[in-house]
């Protein structure tokens, strides 16, 4: 897979792309990320990316030529099965969107700034839209690289057998049992006696019990 991050703050994909699992996928050759700094396509000799929007109201406005030339660029050289724009107006995120996305081979991700983007871009070239959820952050790269985060680890091979994506919340329906490890007494807070009993049948009915407890707690809470 390949993804090409289109963004005006490139230096903050430093350090998360870099470490843990999407380390591990680039060193493995499963992804490349390439990050763009939509300045670079200005042509403008302020190399200006942003300006005031039509109709008076405050604010700055991403405008549409630096970012038209810089998707032209990446889409003259390699077909895109999305280019998806991140904000909080889009479709929200979720593992279904995850799963689907991390089938695809290659996609451009756009992160907007200040009030917007020149709705053109939208209209023009925007595939897909996404939201990581109903707030509001101060640009789209927290939430891309939250979607290249969940759409990464699913990649078959980027996981071991052992850390399988298919166990993961949600991809039942239902939220991830709890999980303990030694010591079996912390300070008086035991490990559930029946996990430590080797009876696998029992664990597993265990589990799958507590998953589903867990997930109707989270519903009532959500309602
Ligand atoms: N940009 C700003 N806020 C966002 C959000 N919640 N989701 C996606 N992109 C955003």
């Amino acid at each position: 897979m390949r993804i090409d991050i289109l963004t005006i703050f490139p230096e903050i994909f430093n350090g998360p792309f870099d470490q843990s699992i999407i380390k591990r996928a680039k060193d493995k050759g499963l992804v490349e990320i390439y990050i763009h700094n939509i300045r670079d396509f200005s042509n403008d000799k302020h190399k200006r990316v942003d300006d005031y929007p039509y109709g008076g109201e405050p604010g700055m406005v991403m405008m549409i030529e630096p970012i038209a030339n810089a998707i032209e660029w990446l889409k003259s050289q390699r077909s895109y099965d999305e280019i998806i724009f991140l904000t909080p107006d889009g479709e929200t995120l979720t593992q279904p969107i995850a799963n689907k996305l991390s089938l695809l081979n290659n996609m451009i991700l756009l992160c907007g700034h200040y009030k917007g983007i020149d709705e053109r871009v939208r209209e023009i070239y925007i595939t897909k839209e996404i939201s990581i959820g109903d707030y509001v952050l101060s640009g789209g790269e927290i939430p891309a690289m939250v979607l290249v985060d969940a759409i990464v680890r699913l990649i078959p091979g980027v996981l071991g057998d052992e850390q399988s994506a298919l166990t993961d919340s949600f991809q039942d329906g239902l939220l991830s049992h709890p999980v303990y490890t030694r010591p079996a007494d912390f300070r008086g807070h035991k490990v559930p006696e029946i996990l430590r009993s080797g009876n696998h049948k029992d664990i597993e009915n265990w589990n799958i019990q507590k998953a589903i407890e867990k997930t109707k707690k989270r519903e009532n809470k959500n309602s």
